[in-house]
């Protein structure tokens, strides 16, 4: 298949392409290095696939570039994971954010319609449930009290998305992520800044008791759902969960990273951010069922390869 990736640079858009190009698919990527965190971690995550693949730096919201990719082409789809991602960064810019992963998102569809393009994966986010106390979240659930501004642009993503398949056909599936990692995530995340702080000793600042909780999954078993959505999402749009469906408990997680750093950790307390949701928890039936989504990677073994990761990955 011809497929076009957007956020190619990133944690999972790398992750994706790697599997894309293993798969035998033509991947072309779009990123234009947002200093969200650093250009070198991100040419890093590049680096191995540069030969097998066409990459474009530019930005989604710039149409001309859009159009330059898609012109002639004939993608079979696109998977749009660019966007300002992180809850608590989103409270202090709000205007970018909207910019990037609505107006972004809207530019996308748009030009994929143009170009004859009839399918679209959308990296939507768990945090659409906002502080919904009915766990496990289904898509059913109401999703209409987000907790942060990066949630309403999610959501916003979406339903721009369902206004596009009934007004120009262009089928879309939105996959709700559930806190994911593993090798090359995103350095400001928990797991990965926890574990920094470890490896070099100093404490790890914690938001709120510790008692809330969320729903990790590991990166290959993300991947695997979205590739069961490229070859499985039905026409139409569509609203799948991504999840580990094993809840963990802050002060687990801490532990569990201990173990696997063989490190004690010291823990410095702050108030809980705002936000920040008290619990996530996906129910994957739907994912199960219509995309043959299957997690398999339990916070313990993803700890270890992440681990591994990180140490042969220094400087960070
Ligand atoms: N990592 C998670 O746990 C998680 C959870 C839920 C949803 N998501 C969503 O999944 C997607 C990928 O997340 P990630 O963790 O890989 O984040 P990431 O920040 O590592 O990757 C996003 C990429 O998009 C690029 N980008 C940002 N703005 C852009 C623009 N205007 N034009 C072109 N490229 C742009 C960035 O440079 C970056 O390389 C995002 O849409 C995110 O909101 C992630």
């Amino acid at each position: 298949m011809k497929i076009l990736v957007t956020g190619i640079a990133g944690f999972i858009g790398s992750q994706l392409a790697k599997r894309l190009v293993e798969r035998g698919d033509t991947v072309v990527g779009l990123d234009n290095f947002d200093g969200f965190y650093h250009r070198a971690t991100k040419e890093r995550n590049l680096a191995e696939l540069r030969p097998h693949i066409e990459f474009i730096e530019g930005d989604i919201t710039d149409r001309p570039t859009l159009d330059r990719i898609l012109a002639g082409k004939q993608f079979d789809c696109a998977v749009h994971l660019a966007a300002l991602a992180g809850v608590r960064p989103s409270i202090r810019a709000p205007w970018r954010y909207s910019h990037v992963n609505v107006v972004g998102t809207a530019h996308v569809a748009e030009a994929l319609v143009a170009h004859g393009v009839e399918r679209l994966i959308f990296a939507s986010s768990s945090s659409v449930y906002g502080n919904n106390t009915l766990v496990p979240y289904q898509e059913a659930h109401r999703v209409d009290e987000p907790a942060s501004p990066y949630a309403a642009t999610k959501r916003a993503g979406e339903l721009l998305l369902d206004t596009f398949f009934r007004l120009h056909g262009l089928s879309s599936t939105a996959l709700r992520f559930f806190t994911v990692y593993g090798p090359r995530q995103r350095p400001e995340m928990a797991i990965h800044s926890f574990a920094r702080s470890l490896e070099l000793g100093q404490p790890l600042t914690l938001y709120g008791d510790g008692a809330s909780s969320r729903d990790y999954t590991f990166i290959d078993d993300i991947i695997d759902g979205i590739v069961g959505a490229i070859e499985r999402a039905p026409r139409g749009f569509r609203i799948y969960n991504l999840g580990g469906t094993n809840p963990v408990r802050l002060d687990e997680l801490v532990k569990q990273l201990g173990i696997a750093f063989d490190k004690e950790p010291v823990i410095f307390r702050e108030a809980q951010a705002p936000g920040d949701m008290l619990q996530t928890w996906a129910d994957i039936s739907r994912a199960r069922d219509e995309l043959g989504y299957a997690p398999k990677v339990l916070l313990p073994e993803g700890l270890r390869h992440f681990q591994q990761w990180l140490r042969g990955n220094i400087p960070w």
